[in-house]
């Protein structure tokens, strides 16, 4: 019922807009604001300060917290004076205080395996920042970029433009709220094309990948198999046969009958969510926050993103607004029409993957909310999370069968 969730009762959802993937490896502690401060100020006076059109000012920068997130923390501070004022943004990666506790593995199957120091995913995230950046130009009609400036290795940071622009996600979330209002009608015209963008800038960005190394994952349709009946195993185990049905057994059926044998496989962007991306006053979209660390089947990021609206909608459904599911749709249809064009989309396949991805989904709210033997989930937006997965999965395998 909408309104009817408390606010307290929401916390649980914040587990579901987070890819839960990255495995962090070592004992490797964030650098302590201070001594990235030291290094982007050694930085800037080595050459860094040219990137800068400012003239005068303060050659040197403080830092602000802009944001401390579990496996990083983001910092903000000014170069220059005057008019002529620059905001950087800093990306400390390493272990942030909830971090060992919420995703040390505890055996729940996922969608890969194998982990990475806080050094080597920020060297990824800066290889994905740089490819963004020379894919896309500063003056692509449809798409920005966030400028990545620079990458300070010892202390697992990445520098770039500070964007002034609220993300995708925030876009959707106001839209529903004021949606009956002119103004709202007004915003909903400006970003219609935004969700198109969102589909055409992710073919751009694999076919700009498609030739770069990395290690595959899921590459046959028997990997995604296996993976439907594993999940299947830890989701009855945990919740009980009943509770679980045959959702993912279905998924392993489904699977054998759409997918190719062999799945074709990009550098995938790993995170491709409307929180990872900014839009301005004019449509325009900034996608951020890469992960190219595997070769994926293109159907991932696409259907992460759309697995990403749907969460969406729960939570905007909580705050007691709503989309109809026309809208919803519309959006979807829009995001996947644009990354297939000229060809038809291969829905099927796209189902098969939602479905996966759901069903990592809630192993992990299932995985978070307790470890005892036929743990009960504990609060009620795990239980409203895991509900409304169930739902979308059960929704999924009856549209396949349409
Ligand atoms: N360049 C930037 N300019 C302004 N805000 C940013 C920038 N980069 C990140 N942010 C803000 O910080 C949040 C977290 O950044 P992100 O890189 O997505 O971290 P994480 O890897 O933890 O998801 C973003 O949702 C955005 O609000
Ligand atoms: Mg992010």
């Amino acid at each position: 019922m909408p309104g009817s969730v408390t606010a307290r009762t929401l916390g649980g959802l914040e587990l579901l807009a987070t890819d839960g993937g990255e495995t962090v490896d070592g004992d490797d502690a964030r650098a302590e604001p201070r001594i990235v401060e030291v290094a982007i100020n050694k930085w800037l006076a080595d050459g860094g300060q040219h990137l800068f059109p400012a003239r005068g000012g303060t050659s040197t920068i403080t830092l602000r917290a802009l944001s401390v997130r579990p496996q990083c923390a983001l910092y903000v501070g000014t170069v220059g004076g005057g008019s002529g004022v620059s905001t950087l943004v800093a990306k400390v990666r390493g272990h942030g205080p909830s971090w060992r506790g919420d995703l040390q593995s505890r055996g729940r199957p996922r969608l890969r395996r194998g982990s990475a120091t806080a050094s080597e995913l920020t060297t990824l995230e800066y290889g994905g920042l740089r490819n963004i950046y020379t894919t896309f130009g500063m003056s692509h009609p449809e798409f920005g970029v966030v400028r990545p400036l620079g990458h300070l290795v010892e202390e697992s940071t990445i520098l770039m433009d500070y964007v002034e622009a609220s993300t995708l996600r925030e876009v959707f979330m106001a839209e529903s709220r004021l949606r009956l209002s002119s103004r709202s009608a007004l915003r909903t015209e400006a970003t219609r094309d935004v969700w198109r963008r969102a589909g055409a800038w992710l073919r751009m960005f694999h076919q700009s990948t498609s030739e770069q190394s990395a290690p595959a994952s899921q590459s046959n349709r028997q990997d995604v198999i296996d993976l439907f009946h594993a999940y299947h195993d830890f989701l009855s185990t945990r919740l009980g046969t009943r509770a679980v049905g045959d959702i993912a057994r279905r998924g392993a059926v489904l699977a054998a009958s759409v997918l190719p044998e062999q799945l074709p496989l990009v550098v995938g962007h790993g995170d491709y969510a409307p929180r990872n991306m900014f839009v301005s006053s004019r449509g325009r979209l900034s996608v951020f926050d890469p992960m190219p660390r595997w070769k994926i089947p293109c159907y991932e990021d696409v259907c992460r993103f759309l697995v990403a609206l749907r969460l969406l909608g729960l939570q905007v459904h909580t705050h007691g607004a709503a989309y109809s599911q026309h809208e919803l749709e519309r959006r979807e249809s829009d995001v996947i029409a644009a990354y297939f064009a000229p060809d038809a989309a291969p829905l099927d396949q796209l189902r098969c993957y939602q479905l996966l991805i759901l069903l990592d989904k809630w192993s992990a709210v299932i995985d978070s909310s307790n470890q005892g033997w036929r743990p009960r989930l504990q609060t009620a937006s795990m239980r409203l999370a895991s509900g409304y997965l169930r739902r979308q999965a059960q929704r999924l395998i009856e549209l396949s069968h349409s």
